[in-house]
């Protein structure tokens, strides 16, 4: 017997309708607003990972070569593959780019609940827009995504890395450094490095800071705590806030926080994290922000802001939240009585799938109450149970599988009885 490997799943016929439901809701919805979508390679050279983040990110990746010695990575996310594509075949386009996409991602990790090392994601990118209104229209479109889905417990932690990135005089590397140990809340290495750069009377302001966290009052707090610096990040936040609210994301539905810091290495402004509290240690659904990619990549600096939500978590959280509607069940299941029936009750089949139907037949051979037993079994909503005898006179038992009740219907109505009945 083999086993799905470590961090990875199967998933069956109900669990896939489930995650088709959540994931056709993001689509119709990234649809409506003006989101077109996009693919890009599963795998990718491992340089256009390693290009922002450096070597130490290749730890977290399913990296390898390939026969012919390039150096490759199933990719961790969509959001430096549709970068790519954008810098090298979409930049001509009209901009904004409003780009989605959906699949499965790939990370090294430790796998628990809720945290696998194949999962799946909901993505979307605003390439080019201006930069408030292009925060504004993906933060509604990933709390929208949440709500089309029916989750109810759903808080989204807006913050705005360009504060922090504004407050450390330090060279790029060097922040990443300082902000990974915020992101982890790891103090020994956050102040070690303060040290190492000099700066230990930063320590304090930075670790009470990303503290901060409630409505726009929280915002004041942390601008007087770094002593007025940053007062244009601060007022970004509270226009975004006047944005969000003309979309209808209501102030419940969100709080700022100063501690989102994102583990990402090429955000650079707003940043978001969501959570479903129901999840427990892996509660975060989603997150993202604006960024800055197309320029490591060769592009021009266009504003760049999208978000990634969890698809695996979100149909945890659905699940819990009971919101997820049943799939359609079969319409029809079609038991042909005795072999003269078999091949007239093929094309009556055919055609009632031509009609739209959803319509299975027994491919078996079972006999008649083996068969209503099956039909059963499988949520059909109608059997059609076709004999020899009743096929010559043009007709067909239909059995309401729910009721329990027959009825003797003309061939020629068939369609008409299964689909309005
Ligand atoms: P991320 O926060 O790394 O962002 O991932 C987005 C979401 O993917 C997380 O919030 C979480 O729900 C889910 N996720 C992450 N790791 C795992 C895992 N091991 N198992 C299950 N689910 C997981 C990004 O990927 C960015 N590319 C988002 C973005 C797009 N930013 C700008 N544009």
């Amino acid at each position: 017997m083999f086993e799905p490997p470590r961090g990875t799943n199967d998933w069956g016929p109900e669990d896939m309708a489930k995650r088709r439901f959540v994931e056709s809701r993001f689509v119709q919805l990234a649809e409506s607003f003006g989101f077109r979508e996009v693919a890009t390679p599963t795998f990718e050279s491992l340089e256009l990972f390693t290009a922002k983040s450096g070597l130490a990110i290749v730890r977290e990746l399913y990296a390898f070569k390939d026969q012919g010695g390039r150096d490759l990575a199933l990719r961790p996310e969509f959001t430096a593959s549709i970068l790519r594509f954008y810098v090298s075949e979409l930049r001509s386009r009209p901009k904004p780019l409003k780009l989605y996409s959906t699949g499965n991602v790939f990370r090294y990790e430790e796998p628990q609940k809720g945290r696998y090392r194949e999962f799946f994601q909901l993505n979307a990118e605003i390439l080019g827009g201006a930069a408030l209104p292009s925060d504004a229209e993906v933060l509604a479109l990933a709390i929208g995504t949440m709500r089309a889905i029916g989750l109810k417990e759903v808080r989204a932690r807006i913050g705005n890395i360009g504060i922090l990135r504004g407050f450390l005089p330090f060279k790029p590397d060097d922040q990443s450094v300082i902000l990974h140990s915020l992101d982890k809340r790891n103090f020994e290495v956050l102040d070690a490095e303060l040290v190492r750069l000099g700066r230990k009377d930063l320590s304090k302001p930075l670790r009470k800071v990303i503290g901060i966290s409630g409505d726009t009052s929280a915002l004041d707090e942390a601008a007087e705590l770094l002593s007025g610096a940053a007062r244009d990040g601060f007022e970004y936040l509270r226009d975004l806030a006047g944005l969000l609210e003309s979309y209808g994301v209501s102030r419940s539905d969100y709080e700022f926080d100063m501690g989102v810091v994102r583990g990402l290495d090429y955000y650079t402004g707003m940043v978001f994290e969501v959570d479903s509290p129901n999840l427990g240690a892996e509660k975060q659904v989603g997150g993202g922000g604006a960024y800055s990619l197309a320029e490591v990549f060769g592009g021009e600096r266009v504003a760049q802001t999208g978000f990634a939500l969890g698809l695996d978590r979100l149909v945890m959280a659905a699940d819990a939240e009971r919101t997820i509607e049943p799939a359609r069940a079969l319409d029809a299941y079609v038991i042909p009585i005795g072999e003269g029936a078999q091949k007239r009750a093929v094309e009556i089949l055919t055609s009632l799938r031509a009609a739209g139907l959803g319509v299975d037949i027994d491919l078996v051979g079972r006999g008649p109450s083996k068969n209503l037993d099956y039909a059963n079994a499988i949520g059909a909503r109608y059997a059609i149970l076709l004999g020899e005898r009743e096929l010559k006179a043009g007709r067909a038992t239909v059995r309401d599988m729910a009721r329990g009740e027959q009825r003797d219907v003309a061939l020629d109505t068939l369609v008409e009885t299964i689909r309005g009945a």
